[in-house]
């Protein structure tokens, strides 16, 4: 995130001597996702975050692609992915290409036995049902229902939850997820015509400093393998940090729709951006105001994208029996549109309570194992009616 920020014990100066009450360096880390010309933030530890102590055996979880090439309009059930009590496990990964991996996961169990580093990703996770805390080395920040929560890559995480009904949807981005430029002037600062602004943002808070010695298992997470490596030191020994690297979160709830008396495109509802993939955001609001108007969306191809819907909650204009959790893939070169009957329903009304979040890869995906798990047969069929 663009927005500089100071927290906790950091000396006066960058790169200068900072000693500990016993007289011993902080150990001072720079900690960035792109090189050195990227956004980044200076860490300070107690210990040197480089101890390792030992390393298992790599394992692969790397998903297995069943579909390599897809021209057909699909819908997946999301809730039906299998719980899972470990958070790796839960992790099922239904889409993929060059640029991202999209899935769901249903984890039952907080994971306090071991910490989390996707070097491969940036992740999003948005929180469908449940909450809890994410703690990492910037501090915590606490996630519920219509949260995305936001993880650059390479930072080490722990997930506790308050239940075990938990529903995420995620997304591994392999270039950085940021928030729209067009939002932002050139300094970084959301303009006014921006559905969100920084007010909206969730950022680490409560920073703990853990004094602890021992044996923590970090499973890093590289090109599709897990890493088990054991560090002698407490990986959130951070006294402070200044910086622009961080995670986040923000709420699809905070997102100010753009509405218009005709109908808006679906830029209007973006709410990030990543290397060849927008992800957006539908919320309840007013419908278009022309007196004419039709609110439901008209026919599109979308020749560029495929298009993925995740249905969050409320009636959905466009589809007929969507459930909560529903996926929909509607890929690059077919025409798609409302279903039948949907726009002479939407003509007259007035709002709408729908909450969903769409993805658009901009390279066509490969489907997984995983997803013909869930896949709901024949949707392909389902704009079908009788002339
Ligand atoms: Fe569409």
């Amino acid at each position: 995130m663009p927005v500089y920020r100071q927290v906790g014990k950091i000396p006066h100066k960058r790169h200068i001597v900072f000693r500990q009450d016993n007289g011993s360096l902080y150990h001072e880390e720079l900690f960035g996702t792109e090189g050195f010309g990227g956004i980044s933030s200076l860490v300070y530890h107690l210990y040197p975050p480089t101890m390792v102590k030992e390393k298992g055996q790599p394992y692969s979880i790397r998903p297995e692609v069943a579909i390599e090439d897809n021209l057909q309009n699909r819908s997946y059930l999301g809730f039906d992915a299998a719980p899972e009590n470990d958070y790796i496990k839960s992790r099922k990964v239904l889409f993929v290409n060059d640029d991202m991996h999209i899935g769901v996961a249903s984890p039952k169990k907080s994971f306090d036995n071991y910490f989390f580093k996707n070097v491969d990703a940036d992740e999003m996770i948005f929180v469908h049902h449940g909450s809890g805390v994410l703690k990492t080395m910037y501090g915590q920040i606490n996630f519920e229902y219509g949260d995305y929560v936001i993880i650059p890559r390479g930072t080490v995480y722990q997930l506790e939850f308050i239940s075990e009904d938990n529903k995420l949807l995620f997304v591994e981005s392999f270039s950085p997820i940021e928030t729209p430029s067009k939002y932002r002037n050139q300094y970084g600062q959301f303009l006014e015509h921006s559905p969100f602004c920084e007010r909206d943002l969730k950022l680490p808070n409560h920073l703990e400093t853990h004094d602890e010695k021992g044996e923590f298992l970090i499973n890093i997470k590289k090109r599709g393998l897990i890493y088990p490596y054991i560090y002698e030191t407490h990986p959130f020994d951070v006294v402070g940090y200044d910086g622009c690297s961080y995670p986040y979160a923000i709420s699809i709830f905070n997102f100010e729709p753009i509405t218009g008396r005709i109908h808006m495109p679906p830029p209007i509802h973006q709410q990030f951006q990543g290397t060849n993939f927008v992800i957006c955001s539908f919320v309840p609001r007013m419908y278009d105001y022309h007196p004419h108007a039709i609110p439901a969306p008209y026919h599109h191809s979308n020749i560029d994208s495929d298009e993925l819907l995740y249905y969050v909650d409320g009636d959905f204009m466009s589809r007929n029996n969507i459930q909560k959790g529903q996926i929909t893939l509607h890929p690059a070169g077919l025409t798609h549109g409302p279903h039948p009957g949907a726009i002479e329903r939407s003509i007259g009304k007035k709002e709408t309570n729908e909450l969903a979040v769409m993805i658009d890869p901009f390279k066509p995906v490969q489907i997984t194992k995983e997803a013909l798990n869930i896949e709901i047969k024949d949707y392909y069929k389902s704009w079908h009616y009788d002339l």
